[in-house]
């Protein structure tokens, strides 16, 4: 396995790759990698003779006051699950290398942005898109991974891929969790002792929400009352938001008769969790 540094690198090996008739996946991340990238790692192998996994804390979508100096890395150990995995490179740039400077140009999709985390991460998606696009350009995949640990993420670039009639499959992997259930996560190392304990409250709304709806009910208000419930209990929990939306277009909607996203961001002290579940 290569770790590659430069753009010019990685698109030097994928061009050779082409010229001998491989196909390329690609798994997008800010490393620190855990089980829930591993999934989807694996599944690229699977899917593709040859697998980029990119490794890059991008600081564009990172807000003024979010965690983009502390947020955890570890290059050596990302290699290493990505070389056991059976990936073939794993592209991590400096951000000079990715960002020249007076970089100008931003990819913006709106409309599937504006509720969830995109109400309270306003240039988050941005940030998102845009470094997503660049990593389309510079690795050209045939198919890239994203899991649906990150929905609302998942839905925009699918929408972004649509619009821009990019040539690549997006494909959505389900949420890996901890064996008590909470959704594995980079951000779930700054959490203490009794905060990870308190973090179970994402995972137990999420199972309330699920059994509600296999029972039959519809009503968002209720799904939703009975969720934000278990979780105001939990003194070390503040609620940013839980919603249901449509999960296609990411638009408020009050009942579960069509395919809907309900999901959650909880702060467990200052550390800010996601949480969600699809009803297909
Ligand atoms: P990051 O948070 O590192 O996540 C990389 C990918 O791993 C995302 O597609 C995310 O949904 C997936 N992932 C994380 N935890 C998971 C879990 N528990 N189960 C399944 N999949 C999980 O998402 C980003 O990085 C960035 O926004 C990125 C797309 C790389 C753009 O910078």
């Amino acid at each position: 396995m290569i770790l590659e540094k430069t753009v010019e690198g990685v698109k030097k090996q994928v061009r050779q790759w082409r010229a001998e008739g491989l196909s390329v996946g690609l798994v997008p991340t800010m490393g620190y990698l855990h089980e829930g990238h591993k999934s989807l790692i694996d599944r690229a192998v699977k899917e593709n003779d040859r697998v980029v996994v990119s490794v890059f804390v991008n600081p564009m979508q990172f807000g003024p006051t979010e965690d983009l100096e502390t947020y955890p890395r570890d290059i050596d150990a990302d290699c290493k699950l990505c070389e056991a995995a059976g990936a073939a490179i794993v592209f991590n740039p400096e951000v000079s290398e990715m960002y020249a400077e007076n970089f100008t140009t931003f990819v913006d999709t709106t409309g599937v942005t504006e509720e969830l985390c995109g109400k309270s991460r306003p240039i988050h998606f941005r940030g998102v898109c845009t470094v997503v696009n660049k990593l389309f350009n510079i690795v050209t995949p045939d198919r890239a991974y994203f899991g649906q640990k990150d929905a609302q993420q998942l839905a925009v670039i699918r929408r972004m891929v649509r619009d821009l009639n990019m040539n690549v499959t997006v494909i959505g992997c389900p949420i890996i969790r901890e064996d008590d259930g909470l959704a594995k996560s980079s951000r779930n190392t700054y959490l203490s002792k009794e905060e990870r304990q308190a973090a179970l409250v994402l995972s137990k709304a999420v199972n309330e929400g699920k059994r509600l709806i296999a029972e039959g009910e519809k009503d968002g208000e209720v799904i939703l009352g009975k969720m934000k419930a278990i979780i105001e209990a939990e003194p070390l929990a503040k609620i940013d938001y839980v919603e249901m939306v449509k999960w296609d277009t990411i638009e408020i909607h009050h009942t579960a008769d069509c395919p809907v996203l309900v999901a959650m961001a909880v702060y467990i002290g200052k550390t800010r969790l996601i949480d969600n579940f699809i009803v297909e």
